[in-house]
């Protein structure tokens, strides 16, 4: 079998490990080839790929981003661009292509599906927001950086009875916030889920201080929303790709609790820290079991679907449900940390 790869989105730690993986298993478990298309799904509209073997792909598994680079092109948005991909995959004599990405790749990867193409995904990115998968790619090693960061904070709020706003990465959802607020024992986590009103953020942090304790950590995910009418906030940018470009809203919240409560507040913006670097041994396992999984798929002809993790298990599910809607934090979960950590 000829077998396509692919990294599209956002990068994060893993991608390698999973590039790996699928070039491993294919070619010692089934004997095939494997192509390398750069970019994302840039690469099969422009045809712009590179031949894949054990041995490119060897000191690759600790490295963070993707050695086939990565894009949020879309073959949807531009002019001709999905009856160039399916040619291209044609003309390359692709019998199944492993699209390794987050929601916008792998929705791309739904309909290409749709008309024909044999894909089969993996889900990768940092925010964990594709559904039905417990965790996706690169997601672990982001939390286990912000709690890194977060605890050397807090030692410096220690030392100078302050308020720590840290922004970490989560456009629409906020799992990172949620998992390294939780793991670094913040007491304000403000995620996209629910809305936020800073006037009681910030009666909160002045209990805490008045009490005499003192350095309280504030993890606010970029993609946080203030409730209707408490707070402006500055227009996002739009990028090439008609995605707002997030990032600054921890400035903003620093500087209202200051106001708001007397405490003195300073602002880390963790940003695409996050995503850089070695992935953690988790995702490490994870990328190396989603891209064995995904070759298996491909031999099994299951096409249209995603492997993903399920209590501790990789399964099968559609790419159709795996992209109808993103995996958000529920509301009892906010409702129980909140009860019982965040005072
Ligand atoms: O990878 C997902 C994500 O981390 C979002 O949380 C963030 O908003 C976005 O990527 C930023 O991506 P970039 O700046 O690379 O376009």
């Amino acid at each position: 079998m000829r077998v396509a790869v692919l990294t599209g989105g956002g990068d994060c730690p893993g991608l390698n490990a999973a590039i790996r993986a699928v070039v491993r298993k294919a070619t010692v478990s089934y004997s095939d080839e494997v192509v390398g298309f750069r970019d994302g799904w840039r690469g099969v509209v422009e045809d712009d790929s590179l031949p894949l073997d054990v041995a490119r792909c060897r000191g690759v598994l600790p490295r963070g981003g993707t050695m086939l680079g990565t894009s949020r092109y879309n073959p949807f948005k531009v002019p001709g661009g999905v009856d160039r991909a399916i040619a291209n995959l044609e003309r390359h004599g692709i019998e199944a292509v492993v699209a390794i990405g987050g929601e916008g790749t792998l929705s791309a990867a739904r309909q290409l599906s749709r008309q024909g193409v044999p894909v089969i995904g993996i889900p990768k990115t940092i925010d964990n927001d594709v559904n039905r998968t417990d965790f996706t790619i690169g997601f672990d090693t982001a939390v286990q950086v912000a709690v890194e960061a977060i605890d050397r904070l807090h030692t410096t709020a220690e030392s100078h009875d302050r308020v720590m706003v840290c922004e970490v990465m989560g456009r629409h959802v906020g799992w990172i916030a949620l998992y390294s607020g939780l793991a670094a024992g913040a007491a304000v986590v403000l995620v996209p889920e629910e809305p936020f009103d800073l006037s009681l953020v910030a009666g909160h942090l002045a209990r805490r201080h008045e009490k005499g304790r003192f350095a309280s950590i504030v993890v606010v995910a970029e993609g946080a929303k203030p409730k209707e009418g408490t707070l402006d906030l500055p227009p996002a940018e739009i990028d090439q790709y008609d995605h707002e470009r997030l990032g600054g809203i921890g400035s903003v919240v620093a500087r209202e609790l200051e106001g708001l409560t007397g405490l003195e507040c300073r602002v880390t913006i963790l940003g695409h820290v996050l995503r850089g670097g070695t992935p953690s041994a988790f995702d490490r396992v994870l990328a190396t079991r989603f891209g064995i999984a995904a070759v298996d798929a491909a031999h099994d002809r299951a096409f249209g679907e995603m492997v993903a993790l399920h209590g501790g298990s990789v399964e099968r599910v559609t790419l159709e449900d795996a992209t109808s809607e993103l995996k958000r934090v529920g509301r009892s979960l906010v409702e129980d940390v909140a009860r019982v950590f965040l005072e």
